[in-house]
């Protein structure tokens, strides 16, 4: 297929604490996308503010930083027919207040920090987060 792309998705610090690694990784499969790379570490604050870098003046900032920094993430390159668009689909609005019913944050979760997935927004985001966490 012609459309063929990667991403980049995270399961966050929360995500990983409440167990959800295996929800994360069943609704992508299922959607279709594959892993290609997997792994659990947890980022220390330069990577940090590295990948959260388009938000460095937002007034949010240091809360994402402390809280992404605060147990091991689950970091994956995740592979498939318009994979970027359709790993957001699964992941449901920023805001779980406002993601839709069958999405994870929809389903999983309340808070918007604490929102358990993280997955890149555009192609270029991708490349640019691949070569952060597998580069
Ligand atoms: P993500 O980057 O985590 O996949 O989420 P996203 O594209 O849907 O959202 P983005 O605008 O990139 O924001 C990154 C993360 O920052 C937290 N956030 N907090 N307190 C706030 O108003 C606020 N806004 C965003 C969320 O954890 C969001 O996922
Ligand atoms: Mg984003």
């Amino acid at each position: 297929m012609s459309d063929r792309q990667r991403t980049f998705v995270m399961v966050k610090p929360d995500g990983v604490r409440r167990g959800l690694i295996g929800e994360v990784v069943r609704r992508m499969e299922q959607k279709g996308l594959s892993i290609q790379e997997m792994k659990l570490f947890t980022i220390d604050r330069d990577l940090a503010e590295r990948h959260y870098g388009e938000h460095r003046d937002k007034p949010f900032f240091g809360e994402l930083v402390a809280f992404i920094t605060s147990g091991p993430v689950v970091a994956m390159v995740v592979e498939g027919p318009s994979a970027v668009a359709a790993a957001r689909q699964i992941m449901g609005a920023t805001n779980p207040l406002d993601a839709a019913p069958g999405s994870l944050r929809g389903d999983l979760a309340t808070a918007i920090t604490e929102n358990i997935v993280h997955g890149s927004d555009s192609p270029e985001s991708a490349d640019r987060e691949v070569g952060l966490f597998f580069g």
